[in-house]
């Protein structure tokens, strides 16, 4: 399977040993593999993270140049946690957002990348949105570099992204993943009752980071159905043949099967770690965590199997469903169609959880996501905490604040100090953010003192 690897080249990823293939949760696997072992266990003393490297810094200098409601930022980060405090609307999720657009190349909740660009940078005459930063990754220090480029399209502003490492352009998705970053908001809690589509993009996300092969599969995928799609509604119509569907169904076949098979590995992974991260936020009934893919007979009973069982099994599936999905005008059965299933004490989550508590789950399958990213890739991401302790009593608060306490970086935003016990207080570095501009705590308190 391809390790991304940072471009510099380098020993890369010091990442262990894959986790046990086959181990698959929720689809009556066929266990195989040592029994027991531990499907994702935390990576080897590697030349990534041996005596102390973990403590140096992932992410140093932030740029920023028109993005969103900035300006201009020019920030460097140090090791350890990073408290942004300041009121509602001033920037704070937006700087996150920019650290995660480096991270994924995806902005995570603007509705088009035209959002990301300051509103008045076009009349202005520089219709651009700039993200740098300076990033130590496993395989070397590296300076990346997005930007986003509005120009006049036939109904509006379109924009299109470009990326560059060390200098050098990158095709995006060369550039996924190796600034490793995980990101948990307040839309979290859609993971838990939104639609199907965001639980398989929290998957997509974190494979895609891990996998480039994954990456591109995915991406093949949608194109493939896409073309399946439109030549099924054809041959409902009379104006194309079914063997016409023969090459595109090989195509979905492999690739539906990489995106399957790595999906139920994951979950395998991610259901563990994310059992013992909300045990460790909230203790009380355990979270279950099980992947419903929506695979035919026999895709399903290969499941367990090998990637190539599994591809030549969905072909097989595709085959038998060709009346259904003639008559559909759409593939009914693969991994645009997958789910996830969250429980808690054996109750759904989804309409039993109360609100706190779904949020310390969605809060335990962004620390999953961390640990698994860790394990596979041999470096701990940054951790991203937009909002994390709001509606949280004090006990829940204070488990969230120790379960992130070993993380190299984290970045964690709030209204105010409140939450926020004394001994966090004394060993984060606080920044205040007001009106798109971030300035380090001391200096604010210095100024202030200068102005009186
Ligand atoms: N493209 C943009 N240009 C200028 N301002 C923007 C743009 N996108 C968002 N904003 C502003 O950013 C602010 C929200 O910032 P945000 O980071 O969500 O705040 P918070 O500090 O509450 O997390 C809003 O005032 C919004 O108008
Ligand atoms: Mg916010």
């Amino acid at each position: 399977m391809a390790r991304l690897r940072a471009p510099t080249g380098g020993e890369g990823s010091p990442a262990g040993p894959a986790a046990g293939r086959g181990l698959l949760a929720g689809a009556r696997p066929r266990r195989r593999g040592r029994p027991g072992a531990a499907t994702a266990r935390p990576a080897p003393i590697g030349p990534g993270n041996d005596l102390g490297y973990n403590r140096s810094v992932k992410l140093g200098r932030l740029q920023l140049v028109n993005f969103r409601n900035f300006r201009r930022l020019d920030l460097a980060f140090g090791p350890g946690a990073h408290l942004l405090v300041g009121d509602n609307a001033q920037g704070k999720t937006n700087l996150l957002e920019a650290l995660y657009l480096l991270s994924t190349l995806r902005a995570f909740r603007a509705e088009s990348d035209v959002q990301l660009v300051h509103r008045d940078a076009p009349v202005e005459g520089l219709p651009f949105a700039r993200v740098a930063a300076d990033v130590v990754t496993a395989g070397g220090p590296l300076r990346l570099e997005a930007v986003v480029t509005l120009r006049e399209g036939p109904s509006g502003l379109l924009a299109s992204k470009a990326v560059r490492v060390n200098g050098l352009p990158r095709r995006l998705h060369e550039a996924v993943g190796l600034f490793l970053a995980v990101l948990f908001t307040v839309q979290d809690l859609e993971l838990l009752e939104g639609p199907p589509l965001l639980r398989r993009r929290y998957l997509d996300t974190l494979l895609g980071q891990i996998d480039r092969e994954y990456l591109l599969a995915r991406q093949r995928l949608e194109k493939v159905l896409l073309h399946r799609n439109h030549l099924l509604r054809r041959i409902r119509e009379g104006a194309a043949r079914r063997d016409e569907l023969d090459f595109w169904d090989e195509m979905l076949a492999q690739d539906a099967a990489t995106v399957v098979w790595e999906r139920a590995r994951a979950v395998s992974d991610l259901a563990e770690l994310a059992a013992a991260a909300h045990e460790a936020l909230a203790g009380g009934d355990s979270l279950g965590f099980l992947y419903r893919p929506r695979l035919g007979a026999e895709a399903a009973a290969a499941l367990g199997d090998s990637p190539a069982a599994l591809a030549a099994a969905f072909l097989t599936d595709l085959k038998r469903h060709l009346a259904q999905d003639i008559a559909a005008g759409a593939t009914t059965i693969g991994p645009h169609r997958d789910d996830l299933e969250f429980h808690l004490g054996g109750l759904p989550a989804a309409g039993y959880a109360s609100r706190a508590q779904q949020r310390t789950i969605a809060l335990a399958l962004r620390l999953a996501e961390a640990a698994l990213l860790r394990a596979r890739r041999g470096e701990a991401p940054v951790l991203l905490l937009d909002d994390v302790l709001s509606e949280m009593d004090a006990g829940r608060r204070r488990r969230v604040l120790s379960a992130i306490a070993d993380y190299e970086q984290v970045l964690v935003t709030s209204a105010d100090l409140e939450p926020f016990p004394a001994g966090f207080l004394a060993r984060a570095h606080l920044y205040l953010v007001a009106g798109g501009e971030v300035t380090p705590a001391l200096d604010a308190a210095t100024t202030r003192t200068g102005d009186s």
